[in-house]
């Protein structure tokens, strides 16, 4: 997508460096971060500089392929599975993680050629995916629909394009009038900064709600259409998402609203039966105790903003069970949320 009018990917690589959009700047400050081995890659998907399902599953690849760069020795299996250990324990969720590095991995077991080649195709195939799920998600999107979305599905979390999102820029770039409701996304806000972001670069018409205002406006019929994207989808296609998916999915389910995941297969674990088995990140109290932002001076400041003494729980994901769901967009076509259907994508090509 464009940035200031260059073509950017939320992360590439350079030589031995892997580069990418510091997400945690925006929408403040656009800058690029620079990974220098594995070990800040590995810290840079921690701290969520990167971040997003398929943009961590690139990540992963390519601090696998830093790993592959750092060494001369001809084992590079032996060091391959020790990076993939380092990498994996990043954060627990999103299953595009443990994807990319198993697929390099198993072709380094080939050649460290394979391995390296491999490792770029995970990032140029979520690109690729991600303008596929756009023009199948564009088919259900009709002109004057309000669209509701949650947290950061776009082209800063998925390499380019975006899942959530993509339906979203084919509609406005096929001429449709569209309206975006952007669900805020406590408490570190990727729906108010970054898909705020977004829509803004591409004139996407949208407005930023608060969390709890959701149902309100699906009561009132506001929103024709809610779009989420996923991290990890289970083989019965219950889906784990950004906390907050699942009252989405109720909310909506009540009032009769159509609610769709996007996202590539490369999101789908078919050895994990349910959401039950998917582990959920628990993440630093810090980030629902203080927010920071802009100051009018322009400085950028971190403040607490809840009662002193009291501490907060976390959860990074919740899961949204599969009979909430109307339909998943992939790659590979529009598909309903069940294991038969899913286990025939998995088979499908593209
Ligand atoms: O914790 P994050 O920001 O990495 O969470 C991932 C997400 O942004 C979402 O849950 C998103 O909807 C799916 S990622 C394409």
């Amino acid at each position: 997508m464009k940035v200031n009018g260059k073509n950017y990917r939320a992360i590439w690589m350079e030589g031995e460096k892997v580069c990418m959009i510091d997400q945690n700047k925006l929408p403040f400050k656009f800058s690029i971060h620079y990974c220098n081995n594995i070990d800040e890659t590995c810290i840079a998907i921690k701290t969520m500089i990167t971040r997003g399902a398929g943009s961590i599953g690139a990540a992963g690849a390519y601090a696998m392929l830093q790993a592959i760069y750092s060494v001369d020795g001809l084992d590079i299996v032996h060091i391959l599975e020790k990076a993939k250990k380092q990498i994996d324990s990043t954060r627990p969720t999103a299953v595009n993680l443990f994807y990319a590095t198993n697929r390099v991995l198993e072709a380094a077991k080939i050649s460290k050629e394979f391995a390296i080649n491999e490792a770029f195709a995970i990032a140029d195939e979520c690109a690729l995916h991600g303008k596929l799920i756009g023009q199948y998600g564009n088919t259900l999107i009709e002109d004057g629909y309000c669209v509701e979305t949650h947290c950061n599905a776009g082209w800063l979390a998925l390499v380019d394009y975006g899942s959530a999102l993509a339906p979203i820029y084919a509609a406005k770039n096929s001429g449709k009038n569209i309206f975006v409701y952007v669900d805020e996304t406590r408490p570190r806000s990727q729906g108010a900064r970054l898909t705020a972001w977004e829509l803004a670069r591409e004139n996407v018409p949208h407005a930023i709600i608060p969390d709890n205002a959701g149902a309100h406006y699906m009561a009132s019929g506001k929103i024709n259409f809610f779009i989420a994207g996923a991290d990890r989808i289970a083989a019965n296609g219950d889906t784990a998402n950004k906390i907050g998916t699942l009252e989405k999915a109720i909310a909506a389910k009540y009032y009769g609203i159509p609610f769709y995941i996007a996202a590539p297969s490369s999101t789908i674990d078919i050895k994990t039966s349910s959401g039950k088995s998917i582990p959920i990140e628990e993440r630093n109290s810090d980030e629902v105790l203080f927010y920071s932002g802009k100051l009018k001076n322009g400085k950028i400041e971190k403040m607490r903003i809840a009662n002193p003494g009291s501490g907060a729980l976390n959860p990074a994901f919740d899961i949204t069970p599969a009979s909430l769901i109307t339909g998943i967009i992939t790659e590979k076509g529009i598909i309903q949320p069940n294991v038969e259907a899913i286990k025939k994508l998995l088979d499908d090509e593209i």
